[in-house]
């Protein structure tokens, strides 16, 4: 339960720079996710907060100590590994346990805390097996009980659902989430998994190459992503971009006429910029049949889902996602219009993929 900051940190690995000047501050009791793909730096991160890897340069703190310097076991951390290997010889109790043993912690004292634990991820009907004699979700479950029965002041999961199936990765989802909040444990959460981060983080840090892109509660990086990548990132279909020219009081989509959303009109006069990137997400637009004012395309293709369905338009090449309700139907290759909802309406640099609202900061 401590404040956790993050100033200017970078870690090299010989020439490589894996972190890249991050800062960031996680709140007292807060839960932090850490989203960005394969290779961009999660587990570096998460590895430098928990002292197992030493910063080259910049300063970590808890609360206002320095902590730098100070070895893991110093830092009353509890950690998640990305591989959540338990200890095959030993029974689950033992596995939960095993922190506290290496406290000297009293026996009694022990029992009750691994009981207490085990009954919050109910797992306490599992004391007396073998990590082998469990499934993947209950071994997950015994390395978080692990994790958490040392009271730690952070608590640091490096993709811990990963190896577990959908149905059993969104249980255990919600669980930790509600545990996490009763425990009041500060909480740093890796994963690359988009939809993870928006069900549970109060706020997502993007990382990508190294370098943190944006920190936002799920609103704030799902509508107002600062960078194309961002958009694209979160989603599910991702938010859609097409390349756009800003005319007049319109802006050119490949021969369609799009006019310039109000929340855009001062800001593009301003910077008196042509070449944009027009970016929405496919539940900010409809489908409509024949042509109208928006992107006239034809149907590509398109999946129901159930309650609704994806369509895929083709607007001259450029391929687009728009959700549309359930009963309607589409044929391959009609022609169809996607009608944008402005308000929603992104538009990016062409250049520096950054979107235009933040193109005048630093
Ligand atoms: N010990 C190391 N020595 C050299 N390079 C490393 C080392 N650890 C990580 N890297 C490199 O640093 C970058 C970030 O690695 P990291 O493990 O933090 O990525 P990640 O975001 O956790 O990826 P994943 O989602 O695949 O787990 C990668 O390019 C990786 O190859
Ligand atoms: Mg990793």
């Amino acid at each position: 339960m401590v404040k956790v900051t993050l100033d200017n940190i970078t870690k090299r690995f010989g020439d490589f720079e894996a972190l890249k000047r991050v800062s960031l501050e996680i709140a007292d009791k807060e839960f932090m996710a850490l989203l960005g793909p394969s290779g961009s730096g999660k587990s570096t991160l998460l590895y430098t907060i928990a002292g197992i890897y030493k910063p080259t340069s910049g300063r970590i703190y808890f609360d206002d100590r320095d902590v730098t310097d100070v070895p893991p076991k110093d830092r009353n951390v509890g950690l998640v590994f990305q591989n959540w290997a338990l200890y095959p010889h030993m029974k689950v109790f033992d596995n939960i346990a095993f922190p506290l043993e290496l406290r000297k912690v009293p026996k009694d004292e022990i029992s009750k805390k691994v009981k207490k634990v085990a009954e919050m991820l109910h797992i306490e009907n599992l004391l007396d097996r073998y990590p082998w004699q469990l499934s993947g979700g209950q071994q997950q479950r015994v390395a978080i009980a692990r994790a958490l029965v040392k009271e730690p002041d952070v608590l640091l999961l490096d993709e811990p659902l990963s190896n577990l199936d959908a149905l059993l990765r969104l249980e255990v989802r919600a669980e930790l989430k509600r545990l996490q909040k009763e425990l009041g444990i500060t909480a740093v959460y890796v994963t690359h998994d988009q939809a993870e981060a928006l069900a549970m983080a109060d706020r997502i840090a993007v990382i990508r190459g190294g370098e943190i892109l944006q920190v936002g509660d799920p609103d704030e990086v799902y509508y107002k992503p600062k960078y194309r990548f961002v958009g694209g990132f979160l989603g599910s279909p991702p938010m859609n971009f097409v390349e756009a020219e800003v005319q007049d009081s319109y802006l050119d989509v490949y021969g369609n006429k799009i006019p310039i959303p109000p929340q855009y009109r001062e800001l593009v006069k301003k910077l008196g910029i042509r070449e944009v990137i027009l970016g929405f997400r496919p539940h900010d637009a409809e489908v409509v049949k024949g042509k109208a004012e928006g992107l006239f395309g034809t149907v590509y293709s398109f999946e129901p889902l159930g309650r609704e369905q994806i369509i895929t338009v083709s607007v001259n090449g450029a391929s687009v996602k728009v959700f549309a309700p359930e009963g309607e139907h589409f044929t391959f290759g009609e022609q169809v219009t996607v009608k944008l909802r402005e308000d929603r309406i992104i538009l990016f640099d062409k250049k520096t993929e950054k979107a235009l609202e933040f193109l005048l900061e630093e």
